[in-house]
């Protein structure tokens, strides 16, 4: 690829392994099951968000910023990310977190972590989120009012220039998957706000790599995500000037149950099996939905042996400690100790 990127600034410890998971594959019986570790990208835990954060933030300081505002639900990853790679480079950091009625600010997982970063926090309603851009906006005047100078992140970072951050992760790889034999690899993945996807898509595409992407939805509609992703790639294509690739993707809706954040027991227990089949932790609205996304297809027959699923791990543990797991795990009485 001999485009010129825009300026990034490094936050990511790359690249991040590919590795074979032997016992689950064994265990679930079906296809060869590989993840790409980006829960090891090493900054904060921050899995998949600071690779687009990369760019978003050199960008920011380039226009002399000193303040980032962004968004996101009560536990997001790529609110905490922001937090945390703010407090790195000294720049002010405002979320806008979305909180249903009633719902609970317990300073748990990734909220604690974006107040231990100093993050600024303003709660807005279900009803706010749908203007999310437009409140941005207004957040950004107002800070920008009080003599700071605001930079914009969209949510999940997740535009035209977020993007860049997961086609650079496609040149990873390329590498990596040339040494994987059989039929050409599955990526599956979580999808939400859709800069993942864009980016996978635009890297297999212009990159000719033999990989099939599965987008599983987390949450919205696969229509949804679908436009998500092409108004990303189509952003990024205008601002090179060029036609936006058109790469082939499944967007899989058929494990969003409830909607985002809902879990059944059935997904906490293909997520825990996976845990103590692999030793990774899986978060339960991202990784682990879409993991018991594939676990469901896989026992349907959908991938046999001889087939290759690269699964892409893209972070988020933390949240975990922000859900109730006693549903499937009972607490231990430990009792009286041993005499
Ligand atoms: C752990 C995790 N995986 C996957 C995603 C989905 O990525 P995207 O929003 O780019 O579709 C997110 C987004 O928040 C996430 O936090």
């Amino acid at each position: 690829m001999s485009l010129e990127l825009p300026r990034r600034i490094p936050l990511a410890i790359t690249p991040t392994p590919l590795e074979y998971a032997e016992r689950l594959s064994v265990a679930w019986g079906g296809p060869r099951i590989w993840f790409k570790r980006d829960d090891l990208t090493g900054f904060g835990l921050s899995g998949n968000k600071v690779r687009k954060l990369e760019f978003h933030l050199a960008a920011a300081i380039d226009k002399g910023a000193d303040t980032v505002v962004t968004c996101g639900s009560l536990q997001s990853n790529h609110s905490r990310a922001t937090a945390l790679a703010c407090a790195r480079l000294g720049l002010h950091c405002v979320l806008l977190l979305r909180r249903r009625e009633g719902e609970e600010a317990d300073l748990s997982g990734n909220l604690l972590l974006d107040q231990l970063a100093g993050a600024e926090i303003r709660y807005i309603t279900p009803a706010d989120w749908d203007r999310r851009d437009e409140l941005l906006v207004t957040e950004a005047a107002s800070q920008n009012d009080q003599g700071r100078l605001c930079w914009v992140i969209p949510e999940g970072a997740s535009d035209g220039l977020g993007m860049w951050g997961f086609v650079l992760a496609l040149r990873e790889i390329a590498d990596q998957a040339a040494a994987i034999d059989g039929s050409s690899p599955v990526l599956w993945h979580a999808a939400s706000s859709g800069g993942t996807t864009a980016g996978i898509g635009w890297g297999v595409d212009r990159l000719g790599l033999k990989l099939r992407i599965v987008a599983c939805s987390i949450g919205d509609p696969g229509a949804t995500i679908r436009a998500k992703v092409e108004a990303i790639l189509a952003e990024a294509a205008a601002q090179l000037g060029i036609d936006p690739p058109r790469p082939h993707i499944e967007y899989n809706d058929a494990h969003v149950g409830g909607g985002y954040g809902v879990v059944t027991d059935e997904e906490l227990e293909v997520q825990a099996e996976a845990t103590r089949l692999t030793g990774l932790i899986f978060d339960p609205t991202y990784t682990g939905k879409a993991l018991a996304g594939l676990h469901r297809e896989i026992g349907e027959g959908r991938y046999g042996p001889g087939e290759n699923i690269v699964f892409w791990h893209t972070g988020g543990g933390f949240a975990v400690f922000a859900h109730d797991f006693s549903r499937i795990v009972a607490a231990e009485d430990p009792g009286a100790p041993d005499a």
